[in-house]
C-alpha cells in the first residue's frame, strides 16, 4: 500500500472555519502563511528557536514551525490577524507595542503579542518576572526587550 501522504484537514484559525488538503510534512507556519494567505506570523528559524511563528493552539501558546498541519486537524486557533476587536481598533496589546515602542523591525511583533496574550490570558495579572519568563520564548534583535516588558507591564492588572 502507498504511504499516505495528504490528507484533508479542518481547522478553525480566528473563529473561522478552513477545509485543506495538505501535504503530511507541511508545517503549521506554511499552513497558515501559505495556504490560508495569513501572513502575520512570521517565520525566523524554522527550528523552534525564534518565537516568531507563535500562535495559540487550543488556548496554549505553540511555535507553529514545531508542529504538522495535519496534527492541527480540528484544532482551534488564533493567530495575530484575529487580535484586533474590530476593524480600525486594536487590542489593548497592540496599542500598547505602540505606545512605548515595543517594536522596530517588527520581525518579532506578531510572536510578542501572542506570547503576551497567550500569558495574560493565563495570568492577567503577571508580574514583570512573570511577563520575563513568559516572553523568553520570542527572540527580539532589535529592541533590547525593555520596551517590550514594559508594554505587556502596562496591559497586565
Ligand atoms: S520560526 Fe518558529 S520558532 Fe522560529
Ligand atoms: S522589533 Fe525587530 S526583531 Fe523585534
Amino acid at each position: 500500500m502507498e504511504p499516505q501522504t495528504s490528507q484533508t484537514i479542518t481547522v478553525t484559525v480566528n473563529g473561522e472555519t478552513y477545509e485543506r488538503e495538505v501535504e503530511a510534512r507541511r508545517l503549521l507556519i506554511h499552513f497558515i502563511r501559505d495556504d490560508l494567505d495569513l501572513t502575520g506570523s512570521h517565520v525566523g528559524c524554522d527550528t523552534g528557536n525564534c518565537g516568531a511563528c507563535s500562535v495559540i493552539y487550543n488556548g496554549q501558546l505553540v511555535k507553529s514551525c514545531m508542529l504538522l498541519a495535519v496534527q492541527a486537524d480540528g484544532a482551534r486557533i488564533e493567530t495575530v490577524e484575529g487580535l484586533a476587536p474590530e476593524d480600525g481598533k486594536l487590542h489593548a496589546l497592540q496599542q500598547s507595542f505602540s505606545d512605548h515602542h515595543a517594536l522596530q523591525c517588527g520581525y518579532c511583533t506578531p510572536g510578542m503579542l501572542m506570547s503576551a496574550k497567550a500569558l495574560l490570558d493565563a495570568n492577567p495579572s503577571a508580574s514583570e518576572e512573570e511577563i520575563r519568563k513568559g516572553l523568553q520564548g520570542n527572540i527580539c534583535r532589535c529592541t533590547g526587550y525593555w520596551n517590550i516588558i514594559d508594554a505587556v507591564k502596562a496591559v497586565a492588572r
